[in-house]
């Protein structure tokens, strides 16, 4: 599907009111789902252009000359996606990251981008709760090493409320905005329509911006991982169930016992079979379900390559978009975990326990892998990932159990001859036994 629809999404608020969180949540989640997307953040802009004026003896530089420049790139960066001869899949999404507290700026901003076809979505972030205020600015706005942060804080705040009496809240009746009011107690929305704004709309009264944990493992190993076989609902295998046993105590260390936490597991056996040992309250999602290899379920890779040898080489080519015959693709499969995205937005403390492909997608959202990388990203078996969302990008832990298990990660080659003669390889290979200090999740996020 080509579209050539242009959105802004404009952030409105006062200084440490989670526009910036925001801002980065909305840009991964759209990116995961295929929707090329950018966020112009002002106080970048201001930064860089400071620096320039510093080393070139210049005049005061205001902040209408940072924000025109925003807008300025914004509007160039719409234009070059234009030129583009492959466009992407729903639309091109400009995330401008600015406080925007006047009726005047909005106006200014609205006009200049509706005057070159540009939909412009506000998104204001108001909140008058002082705990999520500090909590925000102890977050995004200083640095942990900071000495007194609480006095640093204050400062910070005497600094915003300058900014408090100038503050007009939108109430413009013709421009599409939502009001996150209190980070989420409330919303006020006006004027959504069309797929991309309503998408975004939908996300954002799922966000919970309070600061979170998840934690992924892969079920442990199981009879078909042993045999080198894709798909199925196979048992564990005495390691896997090893795993299995092993887990709650993983978690007790790690995550500790002091919180509840809640278990979700695909339909299958061996997830099911993985957390049986657990005592929180557990939930199955048809929707964790692995990536469904239509004809070549139970088959080996070599299996594949033998009796589907084009199909086989089509998919090293591009791994993210090949449906299986009768089956899936990645992107199918970004597409059935949204709704476990946007639940798991909405709690704290959540440890899924699901499949190689099925993490591969939700890591890729948090840890913001494209396309390419996801289907590629190494999941080993029998380690337990903790994932940290901070403002600008994600923290990840991981903890092995220190117990072995065959490795099913099989690298990009092309074509059926490399692909043979991967299976003889040493490492990175199906069926091989992998040693517990070796390097995982090589990819790292994309800020
Ligand atoms: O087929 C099931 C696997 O978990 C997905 O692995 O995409 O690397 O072939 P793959």
């Amino acid at each position: 599907m080509t579209s050539n629809i242009k959105l802004a999404c404009v952030m409105v608020g006062l200084p440490a009111r989670g526009k910036t969180f925001i801002s980065y949540k909305v840009s991964r989640y759209l990116q995961w789902l295929g929707i090329k997307t950018k966020v112009f953040d002002v106080d970048d802009y201001q930064r860089k252009l400071k620096n320039i004026l510093y080393h070139q003896d210049h005049c005061e530089l205001s902040e209408t000359t940072a924000e025109k420049q925003v807008l300025d790139d914004m509007l160039d960066w719409f234009q070059l996606d234009d030129n583009k001869t492959k466009a992407t899949m729903s639309g091109t999404v400009a995330i401008y990251d600015g406080t925007n507290i006047t009726k005047a700026k909005r106006k200014w901003i609205h006009d200049t981008l509706n005057n070159k076809n540009v939909q412009v979505l506000f998104v204001e972030s108001q909140c008058d709760d002082d705990n999520l205020i500090r909590e925000n600015i102890r977050n995004v706005k200083l640095s942990p090493t900071i000495m007194q942060q609480e006095k640093a804080i204050d400062d910070y705040l005497a600094y915003v409320n300058k900014h408090k009496d100038t503050y007009e809240t939108m109430t413009e009746p013709d421009y599409t905005y939502i009001k996150l009011i209190n980070a989420g107690q409330q919303y006020v929305i006006n004027l959504v329509r069309g797929y991309l704004e309503s998408r975004i709309v939908y996300y954002l009264i799922n966000l919970n911006i309070k600061k979170k944990r998840i934690w992924l493992s892969r079920h442990g190993e199981s009879q078909f991982n042993v045999q080198d076989r894709i798909g199925g609902d196979a048992d564990l295998s005495p390691r896997g169930e090893e795993y299995a046993r092993k887990l709650p105590s993983l978690i007790s260390k790690h995550i500790g016992d002091e919180l509840p936490l809640t278990v979700w597991t695909s339909t299958m056996k061996r997830t099911n079979q993985t957390a049986r040992y657990i005592k929180y309250p557990k939930k199955q999602w048809k929707a964790l379900d692995e990536l469904d290899t239509g004809v070549c379920d139970g088959m080996t890779y070599d299996e594949i390559a033998k009796k589907y040898p084009e199909d086989f080489i089509q998919r090293d080519q591009d791994k993210f978009n090949f449906r299986y015959s009768g089956g899936e693709s990645y992107r199918d499969l970004v597409l059935r975990l949204e709704p476990v995205i946007m639940e798991l937005e909405q709690h704290e403390r959540i440890l899924i326990i699901a499949h190689q492909a099925t993490i591969r997608c939700l890591y890729a959202y948090f840890m913001n892998l494209d396309h390419e990388q996801l289907p590629y990203a190494r999941v080993p078996l029998h380690t337990l990932i903790e994932l940290t969302p901070t403002a600008y990008n994600c923290e990840e832990k991981l903890y092995k159990a220190d117990i072995e298990s065959v490795d099913t990660y099989r690298p990009k080659f092309a074509g059926v001859e490399n692909a043979k003669k991967s299976s003889n390889k040493t490492s990175g290979v199906s069926g091989e036994i992998i040693d517990s200090s070796e390097p995982i999740l090589p990819l790292s996020p994309h800020p």
